[in-house]
């Protein structure tokens, strides 16, 4: 389908490659010497590499205050490290993490010009706007899924009975600069890889599949796609094959790019309600109901009359991870099912009863859901459906 009608959101500046951490004081510097840096609690600053940045930081004399972020960030946590920071007359936020670390990060940096909590701005949560002022924002990943360090919104949880999922969102929190070295994501361990792999996956199909979708994001996501083909399996078998942990870190920034521009579909629906309800990583909900989610978009839109643009796309995925040409479009469509059903068991992601929830939550959790950009309407019935499968 071509879009006749789109709009692209602004990029950060974009270093990516093997050793482009290198870069980061030099970056830094051109905006100031006086920096927070948000990271979680233990990987990144135990490495090798954070001793060799902060070496840099003392040598290029950057001074920084550290906010640390546990887990995905809860409202309360922004308010906390905003105001242990205020009035110091910072330059630059600087996050090296995970998704959680680049969202609250995100958070921070728009947070730091505000009086408030952060919940007030909150997409569903709050009743304020957000102007868009931050100070500017550097974002460097360390594993390979949520693509946060190219998109507009920061996720805040706030987990419980009434709890939430939202986003903080504004065209100006696409974050300055994204240095994407995999180098980073070498030590990310197996299942993070796995989960986090497959949030970047479902990233790129959703978005490739949604009714936002634009000549521009189709191209892109598919270039994501090829690479998750070549190289997520090959980075939870072996975490240290570079060239492998590379072509990740660029699904995953480009996943975010998709994301941005496309929006995503039931599966991220999902991740937002049950994310609210219960402790379960992102990842992992994405992962544990794609293939389930894609089988039901596929049977729906093959009841329907004027599902034929999101077959076609389903058709060019299963070209891609099927390798054979020549095939009718019903075999492609149906070998890409087939394909992320192996996908999530060879990726050994686990289902959503392991993390507590159980049938009796299935009502619950379909009420909540909020399927934006799917390129099919779904049903209550539908969706009870999906999760059906995978608990
Ligand atoms: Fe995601």
């Amino acid at each position: 389908m071509i879009t006749d009608a789109f709009q692209f959101s602004r990029l950060p500046l974009i270093h990516f490659g093997k050793g482009k951490l290198g870069l980061l004081p030099g970056l830094i510097k051109k905006l100031g010497t006086n920096i927070i840096l948000v990271t979680g609690k233990r990987s990144f600053m135990g490495s090798g590499e954070a001793a060799n940045l902060l070496n840099m930081f003392w040598e290029e004399k950057i001074t920084f205050q550290r906010a640390v972020i546990e887990g995905e960030p809860s409202p309360e946590a922004i308010d906390i490290a905003v105001r242990g920071l205020e009035g110091e007359g910072f330059n630059v936020v600087v996050g090296i993490g995970g998704g959680s670390v680049l969202d609250a990060g995100k958070a921070i940096s728009a947070m730091m010009h505000l009086s408030g909590s952060v919940r007030d701005f909150l997409e569903g949560v709050g009743r304020s706007e957000h102007p868009g002022t931050k100070i500017s924002y550097i974002a460097v990943p360390t594993t390979s899924g949520t693509g946060s360090e190219a998109t507009k919104n920061a996720v805040i949880s706030s987990v419980g009975e009434s709890g939430f999922k939202r986003s903080l969102r504004h065209e100006n929190f696409v974050p300055d600069i994204a240095l994407v070295d995999p180098m980073l994501t070498i030590s990310c361990p197996e299942e993070i890889t796995a989960a986090s792999g497959a949030d970047a996956l479902t990233q790129l199909l959703e978005a490739y599949l949604s009714v936002k979708a634009s000549p521009y994001t189709d191209a892109l996501a598919l270039e994501g796609v090829r690479a998750v083909t070549k190289s997520l399996l090959r980075c939870v078998a072996d975490g240290s094959d570079i060239e492998a942990r590379t072509g990740m870190a660029f699904a995953a920034l480009t996943s975010g790019i998709c994301l941005a521009n496309a929006g995503l579909g039931s599966v991220h629906g999902f991740a937002s309600s049950i994310g609210g309800m219960f402790r379960i990583p992102h990842g992992v909900v994405c992962g544990s109901l794609m293939a389930e989610a894609n089988r039901v978009n596929v049977r729906e839109l093959r009841n329907r009359r004027d599902g034929d643009w999101a077959l076609r796309k389903y058709s060019c995925l299963g070209r891609i991870v099927s390798g054979y040409s020549g095939r009718t479009d019903d075999y492609y469509i149906d070998s890409f099912i087939e394909y992320l059903t192996e996908l999530v068991q060879e990726l050994k992601l686990p289902l959503l009863s392991e993390y507590g929830i159980g049938t009796q939550d299935i009502l619950k959790i379909c009420d909540a859901t909020d399927i934006k950009s799917n390129p099919v309407a779904l049903s209550r019935n539908n969706l009870s459906e999906i999760m059906s499968g995978r608990l």
